[in-house]
């Protein structure tokens, strides 16, 4: 008796949630509440508003790259017609868990998803599924769920051979093997929680693993594993804590030559490190990074960080929103990729951006040409 009296509660309730949905489509022009983070009010209004709503759910504003990302995003879908409902999640799982139920409640018709832990979201994302809304993972790999449609990212493992290239290629590590030299490494891997993070690993690793073999490369502290290097959360204050700890413990009479880091933030934290040690231009190691933030690019020029990775948000915003109107309007998606991104349930079809490097030689070239930074935003 229970049970029907709750199923005929719920058909009604669904009943009304799909006429309050139908009759929002095509119509629905005007502001609707929203609890966007961003200020939109004096961003151009789209052309014409199409009636679909989409949510997006980022994982932190405490690194530049994932406001760029949301701004970008933001601005693509408006311009579509869409309207868009965005929440950062300050790296707090929990968080981002209540965000999409919300997105969710407040009826998005699609969600794109940056996930602060990629397998945390399996039942919210099933919840998402139940009421037929799309979901779109934005650059880190949603897992464990059957509820994904598309993935959006940068070539992830190309993000690590590109840092193994230009360290082989910097360091000349094939004329150091030929003579018999060595230079010591240490590496500072992205976050246990985030699929990019191993593939960035195995990308590293396929173009350095054989120097550590040969003793071309020698890492004094041991910690060449994933599981010993990666860095929870993509935490700077651990990657400064693991540096110092290194340079005290193992570099006492070597220099540190090269420090091997998944993320500008991190290079930022051992950059502090080599200051606290009393590390100077003369005796500054080659130290990588990723994301190209604004920060990353002065301190190139500067010569406290060598490289960075460029990744144009502005290019996978791009990728992302034919994967909305794909999902919404049935257009065709762009996908690149149909075989590398399993997420143990199933192989996601997915766009995957190149990754470039840059450093003090092309960054004018690459980020000020490309229209990304300008030369005054570089030289404040
Ligand atoms: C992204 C990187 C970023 C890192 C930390 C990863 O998922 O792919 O671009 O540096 O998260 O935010």
């Amino acid at each position: 008796m229970k049970r029907k009296l709750l199923s005929a509660i719920l058909c009604i309730a669904m009943a009304a949630t799909m006429l309050v949905g139908c009759s929002s489509k095509g119509t629905d022009t005007a502001d609707e509440g929203t609890t966007t983070t961003e200020d939109t009010t004096d961003e151009a209004a789209p052309a014409e508003a199409n009636g679909y709503k989409v949510g997006v759910a980022m994982p932190t504003q405490s690194s530049e790259r994932w406001i760029n990302d949301g701004a970008n995003m933001k601005a693509k879908l408006e311009e579509l017609g869409y309207k868009v409902e965005m929440q950062y999640a300050e790296d707090d799982v929990q968080a981002q868990v209540s965000q999409i139920e919300n997105l969710i409640a407040n009826g998005a018709d699609c969600l794109v998803v940056a996930a602060v832990d990629s397998s945390a979201l399996v039942n919210v994302l099933a919840q998402a599924k139940q009421n037929n809304i799309p979901v779109i993972a934005y650059d880190r790999l949603l897992m464990d769920t059957d509820a994904v449609s598309y993935y959006a990212t940068f070539d992830n493992k190309g993000v690590g051979t590109a840092i193994g290239n230009y360290i082989v290629e910097t360091k000349d590590l094939e004329a150091a093997k030929a003579a018999g030299e060595s230079y010591t490494i240490e590496f500072f891997m992205g976050s246990p929680d985030d699929n990019n993070a191993l593939f960035l690993y195995n990308g590293v690793m396929e173009v350095l693993q054989p120097y550590l073999d040969d003793g071309t490369l020698v890492c004094k502290s041991g910690r060449t594993s994933f599981e010993e290097t990666c860095i929870l959360r993509w935490s700077q204050e651990t990657a400064q804590q693991n540096a110092e700890n290194y340079l005290s413990g193992f570099y006492a009479d070597d220099k540190l030559d090269i420090a091997c880091s998944a993320f500008d933030g991190f290079a930022y934290g051992i950059k502090a490190a080599l200051e606290g040690a009393g590390y100077t231009a003369e005796d500054w190691p080659l130290i990588t990074g990723q994301d190209a933030e604004l920060m990353a690019v002065k301190n190139i020029i500067a010569g406290t960080q060598t490289m960075s990775i460029y990744k144009d948000t502005r290019l996978l915003a791009d990728k992302c929103v034919t994967m909305v109107q794909a999902v919404l309007e049935g257009a065709e998606p762009e996908i690149n990729d149909t075989e590398q991104y399993n997420n143990n349930v199933l192989t996601v079809p997915s766009y995957l951006c190149t990754p470039v490097a840059v450093d003090k030689d092309n960054y004018e070239e690459v980020i000020i040409d490309g229209g990304y930074y300008t030369e005054e935003q570089l030289a404040e």
